[in-house]
């Protein structure tokens, strides 16, 4: 049996055995969303979007090709502030480099955690008033300089006598000017929620997880943290949530972490599996894989696991488990030679090569039909090439697609494409 839910990406197909249910059809989530889709006007205010540090001026450059009357501007490290213009075509934008996006967001100064909780308690009293639904709340700081940190100081620990990393060296410490750290968000999160047992518990009752997929009706409030003093809020309910489902994500910051696997070959492993999460699509048993550019294996070492048969293309072997397993076959070629010789549930794309041979190759899979999903990475070779994406979003919007394209928080200088074929 197939349900139908909603992710980030917006409407899709959801196989059994997920934890993401929802009962109601596609016609009817798109009966929901039709009456939203020319509702431009909210737009016409504030954006903030919050990317990877470092990432801030290839974000604005996108930013600028999907809106091209806003006006954008790093506003800290890994935050862009926007103004966007109602005069924009907007429709259901894309934007591939920021981490999240927070729509009409307000400026907050709070010098201390019990500010910021009663700054953004305050706020979401109010916006939440006429509000029965469910709604939640993310609260979140710098990108996940932690999480690389923390993954390199793991890794750096297992090598060293074991010690304690002092807070001062922490790459995610909340000093009053430095990142903002986890716990600090945390601690807002309470203050937050002590406000709302003290003066709206109604909405304690209605408050959903965090990383969940979106249930009907669900509104977003996002408390930014910039520095520790400075961010932004912002409240975005549905209609609005589900016309920018290209850019919101269900995860607080936008941020999805995936815990190490030692059985991979290798961390690629973890694009996948967080291409999954996002969509809310898993590989499933029985399905049918096309991996090409394969080698050494995470993402067939994925499909494998989950039960699916996988047809591996690449010019080097996969790792030798991998390739004594009965239910993967190694085909040694030219990814972009193959063709299924029928529909294939899955096409999984990981080659090395230039931008618009990937985006030429995924076209032609859809455009010929010869598969139902796709994921597929697509790599580039320093800031030039972005502009490519443009087309592509367009075409896969009018190509009878559900998808998503955005540069995952596992992904390095590339962005990934996963989606499925809706029509035809
Ligand atoms: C980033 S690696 C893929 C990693 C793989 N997804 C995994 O999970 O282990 C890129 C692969 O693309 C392969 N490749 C590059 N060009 C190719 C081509 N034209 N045909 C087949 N494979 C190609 C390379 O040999 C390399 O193994």
């Amino acid at each position: 049996m197939q349900r139908n839910a909603l992710f980030e990406g917006g409407l899709r197909l959801e196989a059994t055995g997920l934890r993401y249910e929802d009962t109601k059809s596609d016609a009817a989530r798109l009966r929901v969303l039709k009456p939203h889709a020319s509702s431009l006007k909210p737009l016409m205010s504030q954006f903030a979007f919050s990317c990877e540090p470092g990432w801030e001026d290839r974000l604005i450059g996108e930013l600028q090709r999907v809106f091209p009357r806003s006006a954008n501007a790093q506003a800290a490290e890994g935050w862009v502030a926007s103004q966007l213009s109602g005069d924009d075509p907007i429709g259901t934008p894309c934007v591939a480099l920021c981490a999240q996006c927070l729509p009409r967001a307000e400026s907050i100064i709070a010098e201390s955690i019990s500010a910021w909780g009663q700054a953004a308690g305050q706020r979401l009293i109010a916006g939440l008033e006429g509000h029965a639904g469910p709604w939640r709340l993310h609260v979140f700081g710098a990108y996940p300089s932690l999480e690389k940190g923390d993954r390199h100081l793991a890794a750096t620990r297992k090598s060293l006598p074991r010690r304690p990393v002092a807070r001062s060296q922490s790459p995610f410490s909340t000093g009053a000017d430095g990142a903002v750290g986890r716990r600090r968000c945390q601690l807002i999160r309470e203050n937050v929620d002590s406000l709302l047992r003290k003066r709206q518990r109604r909405l304690l009752r209605t408050q959903t997880v965090a990383d969940e997929p979106w249930k009907d009706g669900e509104a977003l409030v996002q408390v930014g943290l910039a520095t520790a003093a400075s961010g932004y809020f912002s409240l975005c309910e549905e209609p609005l949530r589900l016309q920018l489902r290209r850019m919101i994500s269900p995860f607080a910051g936008g941020v999805v972490e995936i815990e190490a696997d030692r059985q991979a070959p290798s961390r690629a492993f973890a694009k996948l599996v967080e291409a999954e999460l996002r969509f809310g699509q898993r590989i499933s048993a029985g399905q049918t894989c096309v991996d090409l550019g394969s080698s050494p294996g995470s993402w067939a070492y994925v499909a494998l696991k989950r039960g699916a048969r996988v047809v591996a293309i690449d010019r080097s072997p996969l790792r030798a488990d991998l390739m004594a397993n009965p239910a993967l076959t190694f085909l040694r070629g030219d990814a972009f030679a193959f063709r299924p010789p029928e529909t294939v549930d899955w096409l999984l794309c990981d080659v090395i090569a230039f931008p618009q041979r990937i985006i030429e190759l995924l076209q032609s899979w859809i455009a010929g039909r010869w598969c139902r999903r796709f994921c597929v990475t697509i790599k580039f070779r320093g800031d030039s090439e972005y502009s490519l994406l443009e087309p592509l979003k367009a075409w896969l919007a009018g190509a009878g697609t559900e998808f998503i394209l955005r540069r995952l928080t596992n992904n390095k200088n590339e962005v990934t494409v996963v989606g499925e074929v809706t029509t035809g």
